[in-house]
């Protein structure tokens, strides 16, 4: 038998076999008999070497012919049969097409996000802009320009992840300050600046490594340590309700002269006392104080024209009171019995 006939009898044996074929399980198995690497074609194509030079193109053709044929053959029975596998599937399984689909659970935004959005309207409404600030910072706008030299005992009160010698991951909003006043420069600013900060502390139910900080800003002529707390004091009647009570006290912050603490009546006992206000009636919400001068004039401010007050306070926190959470851990644990709560 040459060539060309065991060619033609390689595609009638294919198109018997294949008519054969009842169910798609057997298909794989022709392809590989007949189509295959190893299989029956692929050997009678090893033959052609062997041809003499006249005969070796017609041969060449009828093999691709064949290959052709066969491949397109393979294709219409293997349609076939999945077809008419569907078909009975179809009629001997039920499947109800008019059932609704299960719902896709939408998410919803994050208590802290929910927060922030808040204290961004409330400040909002007293004219307030938002100004963003990144949160990895120089060692420069974090400390050094905020009146916190390298050998200042201050430093000892923010524990700080350091990305290089001169890079940290900011401790505070406040460098965002710097920026703020070194672009805004000669204009007076009142602005907020929400964003990220991280420590490195151990982790407890009061305190995380990463947590959020809203910082405020105001520079202007003839600004005054009563406009701080009036701020203040219409900040806490929209965020906790009216007729807040409000406690000033003396504190120290490198970067504010004078510098206070602002404390709110404890929410949770009426101030009574409580396990959250530790028995003393007032919780804290605020660390603030007038911008000290050498901070101004780092941000491109003349001291002797400009003042003004900054603040800044925690998200976590007050979410925690409004909502009776214990465990500020559980805001980054990802746990949807949590998230799913707010
Ligand atoms: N940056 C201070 C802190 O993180 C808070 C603060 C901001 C204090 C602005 C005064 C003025 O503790």
């Amino acid at each position: 038998m040459n060539i060309l006939e065991a060619l033609q009898a390689l595609q009638r044996d294919g198109i018997a076999a294949l008519e054969e074929i009842r169910g798609s399980g057997q298909l794989p198995l022709w392809y590989r008999t007949y189509l295959g690497r190893k299989g029956r074609l692929t050997q009678l194509l090893r033959g052609l070497g062997d041809l003499s030079a006249g005969e070796r193109p017609l041969a060449g053709k009828r093999a691709n012919e064949v290959k052709a044929a066969l491949e397109d053959a393979f294709q219409a029975r293997q349609e076939h049969i999945k077809a008419a596998e569907l078909e009975v599937a179809l009629s001997s399984e039920q499947v109800d097409v008019t059932l609704p689909g299960r719902p896709i659970a939408p998410g919803h935004l994050h208590l802290v996000t929910r927060t922030l959005r808040r204290l961004r309207e409330i400040f909002a409404e007293m004219g307030f802009q938002v100004y963003e600030a990144p949160e990895v910072e120089t060692d420069e706008n974090n400390f050094e320009l905020l009146n916190i030299p390298a050998y200042h005992p201050a430093r000892d009160m923010w524990d700080t992840f350091w990305i290089s010698d001169e890079v940290v991951l900011r401790t505070h909003t406040s460098p965002g300050q710097i920026r703020c006043m070194r672009e805004s420069h000669p204009h007076p600013i009142r602005v907020i600046l929400p964003g990220k900060c991280y420590r490195y502390e151990q982790v407890t139910p009061r305190s995380e490594h990463q947590f959020f900080q809203v910082e405020g800003l105001a520079v202007g002529h003839n600004i005054r340590l009563t406009d701080l707390i009036g701020t203040m004091r219409e900040f806490a009647g929209k965020m906790y309700g009216e007729g807040r009570k409000m406690r000033i006290r003396g504190s120290y912050f490198p970067f504010t002269e004078p510098s206070i603490e602002v404390d709110m009546d404890c929410i949770l006992c009426r101030s009574e006392g409580c396990r959250v206000c530790k028995y003393t009636g007032w919780l804290e919400i605020a660390g603030a104080g007038m911008v000290h001068p050498v901070v101004l004039r780092n941000g491109g401010y003349d001291p002797e024209e400009w003042s003004g007050f900054a603040f800044g306070m925690g998200v976590e926190r007050p979410a925690m009171l409004q909502h009776g959470i214990e465990d500020i851990r559980y805001f980054y644990g990802n746990d949807l019995r949590f998230l799913r709560q707010f």
